[in-house]
């Protein structure tokens, strides 16, 4: 899947000893994966070769729109200077309340074909001005054997943010060889083969991304405006003390136990909760019949305390923190004591290593 892609690299969107890079960039850091698929008869692993990650200054990428290229720009080179990673293809994940993502059948035409006949079909469904989006066809799965009809997500991502986005990660030295939906990599990282109807839930500081989907096929991808950050501020406002105190608090307190701060902050996440649940009654209205059989949450927020009980009590559905699972083994780097591959880095590089898997779909 990809809404941009370059020519000029030989091999892509892998560099040439057969790594792929994620690259994710939110509101607290940027997040690198480098992956390496090795085949073993006829099989293919996944190894994480290096899993990185760079804070970014408060202002830097705002609600997932990059809004201080500079400060982006220095991040990356940091990263790759401290991780020492010497490939510079990554594929890049963007993300935004404005993309839209709809249903939509296309004719089984070839990639050339295809990107003339979107604008076309696009104008029907799509409510942002097509001069000023970025259009993709996510196609899912092969032409219907009577109508040679394909079933696809038409995406339309706004077009200045991703160019924006590229032109940052482009100063730091590195090459975009693609540009993908964020949501769809998270969904590459946590959905596997023969997973029922579930709703990924990536839980960040400004964003929240419902994608529902069944077998890794997306069903509904939904970006909220809605995030840890803003539970903080209200926290501090209400606590009277400094964010960074009330940052503290959160982490310790969260939703789960019975004191003052945490009737609060209750209240506080009430609405982000309520949004969640929206999406997924949207969803549900939708799909009539449609039953979600889980909830997976992964993004820094999703370690409220008791936040995965307070998910589950408002989809109705059993809900975990969870991590990518088809990522077999992180390979030990020798050397490099400064890469990060222990498993809990793992969840919170979920996005950057399902954008890095994207290069072997
Ligand atoms: N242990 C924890 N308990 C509660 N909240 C936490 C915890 N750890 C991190 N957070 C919250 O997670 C948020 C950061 O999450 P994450 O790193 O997924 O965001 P991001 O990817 O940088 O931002 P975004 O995707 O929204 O642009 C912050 O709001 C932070 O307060
Ligand atoms: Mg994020």
């Amino acid at each position: 899947m990809k809404l941009l892609r370059r020519t000029g690299g030989r091999t892509g969107a892998s560099c040439h000893h057969g790594h792929a890079i994620g690259l994710d960039f939110g509101a607290t850091a940027v997040r690198v994966a480098v992956l390496s698929f090795p085949r073993h008869d006829g099989t293919t692993s996944i190894v994480a070769d290096q899993l990185g990650s760079m804070p970014l200054r408060p202002g830097t990428v705002v609600n997932g729109a990059v809004a201080d290229p500079a400060a982006l720009t220095a991040a990356l080179k940091e990263l790759w200077r401290t991780q020492d990673i010497d490939c510079r293809h990554v594929i890049l994940g963007v993300a935004s309340p404005q993309v839209q993502v709809r249903e939509l059948q296309m004719p089984d035409l070839d990639p050339a074909q295809r990107a003339k006949a979107l604008p076309f079909q696009a104008r029907e469904v799509i409510a942002l001005p097509l001069d000023q989006v970025v259009l993709d066809f996510a196609p899912l799965g092969g032409p219907a054997e009577d109508t040679r009809l394909v079933d696809g997500l038409l995406v339309a991502s706004p077009r200045e943010p991703v160019m924006r986005a590229v032109a940052a990660v482009e100063a730091a030295g590195l090459k975009v060889a693609r540009v993908d939906l964020a949501s769809f990599g998270l969904l590459r990282a946590i959905a596997h083969e023969g997973t029922p109807l579930e709703a990924v839930i990536d839980l960040g500081a400004h964003l929240t991304t419902v994608v529902v989907h069944q077998d890794g096929v997306p069903r509904l991808v939904r970006t909220l405006a809605r995030g840890g950050e803003e539970i903080t501020r209200q926290l501090a406002e209400q606590l009277r003390v400094e964010p960074h105190e009330a940052e503290l608090i959160k982490r310790r307190d969260g939703v789960a136990a019975d004191s003052e701060t945490t009737a609060t902050l209750r209240d506080l996440l009430a609405p982000l909760l309520t949004d969640i649940r929206t999406s997924i009654n949207y969803f549900r209205s939708s799909h009539a019949g449609a039953r979600i059989e889980r909830v997976s949450l992964t993004g820094g927020t999703a370690l409220l305390p008791g936040l995965a009980d307070a998910v589950a009590t408002q989809v109705g559905a059993p809900t975990t923190v969870t991590s990518p699972g088809r990522l077999l083994m992180p390979s030990p780097t020798p050397g490099r004591p400064d890469t990060d591959t222990d498993p809990a880095s793992a969840s919170a590089s979920a996005l950057s290593i399902g954008l890095a898997m994207g290069a072997a779909a």
